[in-house]
């Protein structure tokens, strides 16, 4: 014998479950760049995952880590950046930029959270021999549209110790994640792609802008929704979806080497 109190309880469940599917969107898909600010192979590839961003960034997310030294006295914390002082500079001020120019699409806010911090790095490789520069930085924070409260934090975080601690934290994370060359592309957490010496290498799914957006667009769909196919095209055949989940260094993947002109 049914409990007549429990029918109410049952219903608003269900609905509720109802409710819940047809508004599922996945979350953004992770794509980090390790790189270093003044490394000319790390603004070759940011200008190819900014055509990525132009084709896909509703779904995706954004993140810079920078690889620098980092020194064997952690309590000195450290850090020497290959292409010297002013990329240590321009590094922290990319982080400062990404930390302070991230907003999570509360109301009344853009709901992208990498944006502005992404537009405040290509601003600076605009201008790549001034990467580092403070002016530039200042400049490059009202390109990219930051409002003044965002701007007065990544100014007071590059100007003080904050920019030092992100960027210790940051070339601590590199390290421990064994990432050594500028530019090396994850994405969903999974090692995809290597921009080094002017050449694409060791890409399982290729290293051509469709090539990311198939593999962002199939973490996408395997997050759980529908196939983005406004943004994406049409869903492909499982079998080459699940290929275009394929990831992790060492397996399968072969070398792709495709030189550019520099
Ligand atoms: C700047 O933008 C942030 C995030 O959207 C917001 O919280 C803040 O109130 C804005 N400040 C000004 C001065 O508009």
């Amino acid at each position: 014998m049914a409990s007549p109190r429990r029918a109410p309880l049952v219903l608003a469940c269900l609905l509720g479950a109802a409710a819940l599917a047809s508004a599922f969107e996945p979350p953004r898909i992770l794509v980090e760049l390790f790189v270093m600010s003044r490394c000319p192979d790390a603004r070759r590839c940011e200008e190819r995952m900014e055509a990525l961003v132009q084709r896909i960034g509703p779904l995706l997310d954004m993140r810079t880590v920078y690889i620098a030294d980092v020194g064997s006295d952690k309590r000195l914390k450290q850090v020497t950046c290959k292409h010297g002082p002013a990329e240590c500079a321009g590094d922290a001020q990319q982080l400062c930029a990404a930390a302070y120019g991230r907003t999570d699409g509360a109301p009344g806010e853009p709901a992208d959270p990498y944006a502005l911090g992404w537009r405040f790095l290509q601003c600076q490789n605009d201008d790549f021999a001034s990467v580092g520069d403070v002016q530039l930085a200042e400049k490059c924070l009202e390109v990219a549209g930051f409002n003044s409260t965002q701007a007065a934090g990544a100014i007071g975080c590059w100007a003080g110790k904050e920019g030092d601690r992100l960027l210790y934290a940051s070339a601590s994370e590199a390290s421990w994640r064994r990432v050594a060359k500028s530019c090396t592309i994850y994405v969903d957490r999974l090692y995809r792609c290597t921009h080094d010496g002017a050449t694409w290498y060791d890409c399982p799914g290729g290293s051509e802008v469709d090539d990311f957006v198939a593999t962002v667009c199939a973490a996408y769909a395997d997050a759980g929704g529908d196939w983005p196919q406004d943004l994406c095209g049409p869903a492909p055949d499982p079998e080459t979806r699940a290929h275009l989940r394929l990831g992790g260094r060492g397996e399968g993947a072969e070398q792709q080497a495709a030189t550019v002109e520099a």
